[in-house]
């Protein structure tokens, strides 16, 4: 006979996920559970264990896609968020942050100290334990770069354990916690690793257009300047999570940027009749190239603004699928599959969501 959880524990039933993701979608948890600390995340987990339960760790609900089905398991809702540690030595600053701490709160504290390392990740919604998860990048940083260590529950030993950035396996949007050891780990703190004495480097289009009069002048940007245009300019594209705005209601990025062999190019300017050399890609190694998925979308139809019943396309920007109101899971899958479908006859390249399906 299972025990019955401790009365620190609050174990609730049938719990809506919609109002946790930021695209308002989702059915109930059979059991949902808001975990504070690692001995009730412990607990919690051995609650499940007991029961036989499947375990989902909902963090900012920001890259996440929840059947109207929900989830048949225990939700652990993670809002570990102890204070930020820091250490400095020398020209080394580290942070020892929570994993439900607010992520754009700890980019905006690293900026204000005047540290470069996160600044292009401003505005990015979601907790800092989900960081490391799917490797966020933005405007030319990924987590990865600046990430030292990730603490987390080994659910194989019951341990909590401490990976090193290398054991990590960090590449784009992936690390080995949604590949190889998915639904292994639940992250519970991350510590990032500064040089103190860096100054911001901008490669991304995007900024260094933004800041073209003080680059001309010699002037580099500093970190909270560039915190303040990352955010505008992902405002400009309904990437930043603003109440009450339709575009808002999305899962980020929907599809990840294609990586394709370098001679797909010929076969996309083919079907479009269009010069090579016109289309936008980035090299990717090993022969490969990156394709703007946003791009191949808008060729093959799916514009900005775009409906499928209660789904659709951002007004202002074409990757960010949308709830326009009342849209269910079902109505989000079929406009993915809509889009899979025609991008796939039309340029022969697989799209791949890039937010977490569940159920
Ligand atoms: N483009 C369009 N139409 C659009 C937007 C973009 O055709 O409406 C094409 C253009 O050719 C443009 C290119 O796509 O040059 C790239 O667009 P953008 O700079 O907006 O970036 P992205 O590739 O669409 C990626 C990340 C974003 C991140 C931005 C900025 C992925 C899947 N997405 O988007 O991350 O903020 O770069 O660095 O890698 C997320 O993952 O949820 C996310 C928002």
């Amino acid at each position: 006979v299972p025990s019955p959880p401790s009365s620190a524990l609050q174990i609730q039933e049938q719990v809506t996920l919609a109002p946790f993701t930021t695209f308002r979608i989702g059915g109930p948890a059979r059991f949902f559970c808001e975990v504070g600390t690692e001995e009730a995340l412990l607990e919690a987990v051995r609650f499940a264990r007991e029961r036989g339960l499947r375990i989902f760790v909902l963090g900012g609900g920001s890259n996440l896609l929840i059947s109207d089905a929900g989830f048949d398991g225990l939700v652990l809702h993670l809002a570990i968020d102890a204070p930020t540690q820091t250490v400095s030595a020398g020209a080394t600053v580290e942070y020892q942050v929570a994993a439900g701490t607010d992520w754009d709160a700890f980019v905006l504290s690293v900026c204000e100290q005047g540290i470069t390392g996160v600044e292009c990740l401003a505005g990015i919604p979601g907790l800092v334990g989900g960081s490391p998860i799917q490797n966020i990048g933005a405007y030319g940083q990924e987590a990865a770069d600046t990430i030292d260590s990730v603490r987390a529950l080994d659910l194989e030993s019951m341990e909590f354990v401490t990976l090193s950035r290398d054991a990590c396996g960090f590449s784009y949007r992936h690390s080995i916690f949604n590949t190889t050891h998915r639904d292994r780990y639940i992250v519970t703190q991350v510590v990032f690793r500064f040089d103190s004495a860096a100054t911001p480097k901008l490669t991304y289009a995007d900024l260094t257009k933004h800041f073209a009069v003080q680059i001309a002048f010699g002037e580099t940007p500093t970190p909270i300047q560039i915190y303040r245009a990352v955010r505008e300019i992902r405002h400009g594209k309904g990437m930043l999570l603003v109440d009450g705005e339709q575009d808002c209601r999305s899962a980020g990025s929907f599809f990840k940027n294609p990586i394709v062999p370098a001679t797909t190019l010929a076969g996309i300017a083919t079907a479009l009749n269009l010069d090579p050399a016109t289309i936008p890609h980035w090299p990717a190694g090993e022969g490969q190239i990156k394709l703007p998925a946003a791009w191949l979308l808008e060729r093959a139809g799916f514009v900005k603004g775009f409906a499928l019943g209660e789904a659709g396309i951002s007004s202002r920007h074409t990757l960010a699928l949308i709830n326009r109101g009342q849209a269910t899971a079902n109505d989000i899958a079929r406009l993915r599959n809509t889009i899979q479908q025609e991008v796939s006859a039309r340029f022969n390249i697989t799209l791949e969501q890039e937010p977490v399906q569940i159920g």
